[in-house]
């Protein structure tokens, strides 16, 4: 098929990359010149893994194609995807100004009829509404057919969640978009079961109410651990006790210090919106955003109680920046809270990441944080260890490195990743809900 990708974020980039990699011929459309020249000579604007080598490999089999000519693109294509971002506003609702742009864009240069796919996350309606100012800014006799088609890609994942989904959700009005969204999918899903077809608004609510409910998991594990503090139980067992009932699972229901990224808070809050706007006040919720927020500052609070208030004269040694691992994203990530509030409080900091110290560093000014290379760098001379971001390198702990660098054998682990037993080489362990 001939297609079309407007927004060459992390959805859109993603998405496109596996359509071509399917033998798709795909325009990806970005308005942002400098990205698509560097996209054009394989320098791409996030790190997510494999996407570099078949970014790569689909531009020189010619089924990729980077430009910033939509009316080039939208001749040569029958299905268009609208995959530009959904920032939050300041008041937690969502900035819709991209994809309206897009829309008005789309009206000045289509010329034959056409499938108009949302994947953005869009609150509900906003499909409805894409396709009435398309139709109202139109100045030629032109069908425009709508759908909503969900992402539910993970980054750090997102290539094999786009080449393997557990579900293709399609909202639609009529059997020719479904047959043709169905067959452009038929690549990726072996199982027709996996295909979900409904109205559009619901397609478009799914998408909040997946996000939500894997935020609520999390707040309420979060919530879980500090009780389970207070009564001295321990969150990971308490974990394996209910998991293993299907209905309840094991995923997601890791403590920890909070959840971030650009899609749960913002998603959340998104939703929070949509329900006031409709004249409903979500009590849920407004709760799972609240519980998280407090959830990024237990880790703190743990400091507080082992060194006191005032932080000056300590420096405190951060393993892991992004979100979560395998990522460079820092957007919401827990360590800005964490990593602000220690400096609030006189202390400094020495912090590693992978792959996210560039845009850690974008998005937090301080002359008393370092960056260093390499995980064993920033523990010289530090007064503790504060695990953040539990990538893979940081799971096996060498202690006797540990030992020789830190000025004191202590550990803050935000993500419950480190084994009690270390305690008995003499380290002072602090974990969440453990
Ligand atoms: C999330 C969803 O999982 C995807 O399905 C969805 O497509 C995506 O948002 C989106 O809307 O685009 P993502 O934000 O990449 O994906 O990250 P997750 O893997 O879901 O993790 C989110 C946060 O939850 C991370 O900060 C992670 O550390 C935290 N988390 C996750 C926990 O604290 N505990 C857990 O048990 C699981």
């Amino acid at each position: 098929m001939k297609l079309t990708i407007i927004g060459t974020g992390y959805v859109g980039l993603v998405t496109g990359t596996c359509f071509a990699e399917m033998g798709n011929n795909v325009y990806c459309v970005d308005n942002n010149l400098e990205k698509i020249a560097n996209l054009k000579n394989n320098i791409l604007p996030i790190y997510e893994p494999n996407l570099a080598s078949l970014v790569k490999s689909n531009q020189e089999k010619g089924d990729l194609i980077f430009t910033g000519d939509l009316k080039e693109a939208l001749d040569s294509s029958n299905v268009i995807f609208i995959a530009v971002g959904t920032p939050e506003k300041e008041d937690g609702s969502v900035n819709l100004d991209y994809v309206y742009n897009v829309a008005l864009e789309i009206a000045e240069v289509i010329s034959h009829d056409s499938l108009i796919v949302i994947k953005s996350t869009v609150p509900v309606g906003t499909a409805f509404k894409v396709k009435e100012l398309i139709e109202s800014n139109l100045d030629k006799d032109i069908k425009i057919d709508i759908a909503s088609n969900p992402e539910f890609l993970k980054e750090g994942v997102a290539i094999d969640d786009c080449m393997h989904p557990d579900r293709v959700i399609i909202g639609a009005q009529n059997d020719e978009v479904f047959d043709t969204l169905k067959e452009l999918y038929s690549s990726f899903i072996v199982n027709s079961d996996r295909f979900v077809l409904m109205d559009v608004k619901s397609a478009e609510m799914s998408k909040y109410v997946a996000n939500a409910l894997l935020a609520t998991k999390i707040s309420f594990m979060n919530e879980i651990a500090n009780i389970c503090e207070k009564v001295g139980a321990n969150v990971k067992n308490v974990r394996l006790g209910i998991g293993s009932d299907k209905r309840i699972g094991y995923d997601f229901i890791y403590a920890g210090c909070g959840y971030g990224g650009s899609c749960f808070p913002k998603d959340v809050k998104g939703l929070i919106n949509t329900a006031a706007d409709n004249g409903y006040e979500p009590k849920i919720l407004a709760n799972v955003d609240e519980v998280n927020e407090n959830q990024k500052l237990v880790l703190v609070n743990k400091i507080v109680d082992r060194f006191g208030e005032d932080l000056s004269g300590l420096t405190f040694a951060i393993w892991g920046l992004s979100f979560k691992p395998q990522t460079d994203d820092v957007r919401c990530a827990p360590s800005l809270v964490i990593a602000s509030e220690i400096i609030e409080r006189g202390g400094k900091i020495q912090a590693y990441d992978p792959k996210a110290t560039d845009n850690f560093q974008q998005n937090f000014d301080s002359e008393n944080i370092v960056y260093e290379n390499s995980k064993y760098d920033v523990l010289n001379d530090a007064d503790a260890l504060v695990l953040i971001t539990e990538w893979k390198e940081f799971r096996a702990l060498d202690l006797d490195e540990l030992a020789k660098r830190l000025n004191q054998k202590i550990i803050f682990d935000g993500r419950n990743i480190y084994s009690p037993k270390i305690r008995k080489a003499g380290f002072e362990l602090y974990q969440i809900g453990c």
